[in-house]
C-alpha cells in the first residue's frame, strides 16, 4: 500500500465519527482531501462543515457541502484534519499546507478533534518536519531572529501568504522535547499569529493509515 493509499484508509475510518444531524469541522491537506470526496456521499446526514482554509471550501462546495462560518454555528461536535507530525501524546505539528490558524480555531472550538494521518506522521520526538509559524508581514524578521535564539532555523517560505494575508516561516532543526513549553513560548511573540504547534489543545484520537489498514490511537 502507498502513502495515499494509506492516508485513504485514514479518511475512510473517520467517518464513523461523524455525528448525524450536526456540523463537523474539516481541516485541510491531501489526507483531509480523502475525507472531504468520502463525506461527499453521506453529505445527506449532516447540517453541514465548518471549513480550515479557502482550499477546503471550495472542495466541498463543489462537492454540494454546506459550508458555514464558524461564528454562525454554537457547536461543532467533531473536527477531522490531517498532521505533519504526531507524537505518542497526540501532540501534533500541522501547518504544512499553511492553514494552521483557522485548523487551531476549528480544533479548539470542536469538542472533539480527530487526526487523520498515514503512519510516517508518528514520530518519538517532534521537529523532523520543520515547525511553521504564522507572522504578520511586518514581523517577519523580528521573528525570525528570535526563534534563532531558541535554536531554530527559521526559513521564509517564499512566494506563499495565507488565507489571513500573513507570511509563514519554517522551523528547521528543533529538537522539541517540551512541546507544550515550546508553543506557549513562540505564541507570546508579539507579531506570531500562530504556531503550529498542536499541545495544548491536541488530539483525541489519531487515526494512522497502515499498510495492515486503519489504526486508531486514543489519547492518554
Ligand atoms: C495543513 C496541515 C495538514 O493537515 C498537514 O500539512 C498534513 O497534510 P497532508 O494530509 O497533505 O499530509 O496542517 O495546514
Amino acid at each position: 500500500m502507498n502513502q495515499d493509499e494509506m492516508k485513504r484508509k485514514a479518511a475512510e475510518a473517520a467517518l464513523e465519527y461523524v455525528v448525524t444531524d450536526a456540523i463537523v469541522g474539516v481541516g485541510t491537506g491531501s489526507t483531509v482531501n480523502h475525507f472531504i470526496d468520502l463525506l461527499a456521499d453521506i453529505k445527506g446526514r449532516i447540517v453541514g462543515a465548518v471549513s480550515s482554509s479557502e482550499a477546503s471550501t471550495e472542495r466541498m462546495q463543489k462537492q454540494g457541502i454546506r459550508v458555514y462560518d464558524l461564528n454562525e454555528v454554537s457547536q461543532v461536535p467533531v473536527y477531522i484534519d490531517g498532521a505533519d507530525e504526531s507524537d505518542h501524546y497526540l501532540n501534533l505539528i500541522k501547518g504544512g499546507g499553511g492553514a494552521l490558524t483557522r485548523e487551531k480555531i476549528i480544533a479548539g472550538a470542536s469538542d472533539k478533534f480527530v487526526c487523520i494521518a498515514d503512519v510516517s506522521k508518528l514520530v518519538d520526538v517532534m521537529g523532523t518536519f520543520p515547525l511553521p509559524v504564522e507572522v504578520i508581514p511586518m514581523a517577519r524578521s523580528y521573528i525570525a531572529r528570535e526563534l534563532v535564539k531558541l535554536g531554530g532555523r527559521p526559513v521564509w517560505r517564499e512566494n506563499f501568504v495565507t488565507d489571513n494575508g500573513n507570511l509563514i516561516l519554517d522551523v528547521h532543526d528543533l529538537k522539541i522535547m517540551e512541546p507544550v513549553k515550546l508553543e506557549n513560548e513562540i505564541n507570546k511573540m508579539a507579531g506570531v499569529v500562530t504556531v503550529g504547534l498542536f499541545c495544548n489543545r491536541p488530539a483525541d484520537v489519531l487515526i494512522l493509515g497502515t499498510p495492515q489498514g486503519a489504526k486508531t490511537v486514543l489519547s492518554k
